[in-house]
């Protein structure tokens, strides 16, 4: 069943236009913000299991730092190569914290 996780509290979370790693249950997450906005995708790239939080905001996607995979940070649609993809998982704040709903 889908839970609400913490995943960090607000005032450790990525400033506009940065991301960051961080784990919730054993699971690695990606935490991006995008505009303002946070987004949570799995942080394994399909391609090599490259840290996806490692690496960089062009336009709305991130770019996995190891080869340069683009995944759309709303979406987790690869924007490159196509057909690719990653799991996006909603994300709140909630007072002083970021929660993420996976599943438990
Ligand atoms: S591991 Fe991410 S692009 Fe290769």
């Amino acid at each position: 069943m889908a839970e609400w996780v913490r995943i960090c509290g607000v005032a450790e979370a990525p400033a506009a236009g940065k991301v960051m790693e961080a784990e919730v249950n054993g699971i690695q997450i990606c935490l991006a913000n995008l505009n303002g906005e946070l987004a949570a995708l799995d942080n394994l790239c399909p391609h090599r299991q490259g840290p996806l939080g490692q690496g960089w905001i062009e336009g709305e996607a991130v770019i996995c730092p190891w080869h340069s995979w683009a995944f759309n940070l709303k979406t987790g649609l690869a924007e490159y190569p196509a057909h690719e993809r990653v799991e996006v998982f909603p994300v709140k704040t909630e007072g002083e914290d970021v929660l993420v709903e996976i599943d438990g």
